[in-house]
């Protein structure tokens, strides 16, 4: 199965995202968390995004295609992946269009005030990379991850006014996409807002996996 996660930030992608990799055996590629690690690891593409991911900005879509051209031609993608952040533009979903076409788009629907409630509560393992929340998602031990013991982390765009910017750029680039799926006859909505679990049963029935 290939499969894109679209929806705003903080729509809950990178959670669900890893709850469907676990059942479904398939890999989740996140263009987020590729660009954070290169940044993590000071590569020259790292140092490219580092400033423009802190603004909250999009990376332009030739250093995003040729990223997410060589991620998919690595030997674990050849059956199926979960794209997660991936397309963001319309030359994004066309690059992807050639590169391996699309068979699921599932959008993950949630209102403005639960965006900011999870984006301002979010913390990340340094570590393993899972993801928490201060109130629904809470660590048991505090700014210590369960599964592996890292240290847990604020994303550098989780500010007020980096949270903005993404949202402006998720409404003029992004969100056009749902139409530009929609028309392709590859698009499900689905309600992103509850628990984790009530989102992925809703996922699973309309992808039936
Ligand atoms: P990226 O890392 O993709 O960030 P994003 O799209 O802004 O989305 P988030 O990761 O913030 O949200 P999410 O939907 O994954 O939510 P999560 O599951 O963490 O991109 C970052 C940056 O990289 C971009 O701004 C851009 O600069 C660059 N970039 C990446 N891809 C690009 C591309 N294709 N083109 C150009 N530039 C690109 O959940 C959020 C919080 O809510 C967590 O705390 C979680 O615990 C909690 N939560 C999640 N689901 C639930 C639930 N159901 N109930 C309660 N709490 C929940
Ligand atoms: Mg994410």
């Amino acid at each position: 199965m290939k499969m894109v996660f679209l929806g705003p930030p903080g729509a809950g992608k990178g959670t669900l995202a890893a709850m469907a990799s676990k059942s479904m055996g398939l890999p989740h590629i996140s263009t987020g968390d590729l660009f954070r690690a290169a940044i993590k690891n000071e590569t020259e593409l790292g140092k490219k995004v580092k400033g423009i991911l802190a603004e909250g900005k999009l990376v332009p879509d030739d250093l995003t295609i040729a990223l997410i051209r060589e991620r998919l031609g690595a030997d674990d993608a050849r059956d199926g992946w979960i794209l997660d952040g991936f397309p963001r533009t319309t030359g994004q979903a066309e690059a992807l269009q050639s590169i391996a076409p699309v068979e699921l788009v599932v959008n993950f629907d949630v209102p403005d005030e639960t965006i900011l409630f999870r984006l301002t509560g979010r913390s990340i393992c340094k570590d393993c990379g899972k993801i928490y929340h201060a109130t629904t998602m809470p660590p048991a031990r505090e700014g210590v991850c369960d599964i592996c013991g890292g240290p847990l982390y604020v994303r550098s765009d989780d500010r007020e006014e980096a949270i903005r910017t993404r949202l402006n750029a998720y409404r003029e680039q992004t969100e056009p996409l749902i139409a530009w799926y929609g028309k392709l006859g590859k698009l499900v909505t689905i309600d992103g807002s509850g628990s984790p679990d009530a989102v992925y049963i809703r996922f699973a029935e309309a992808s039936r996996v």
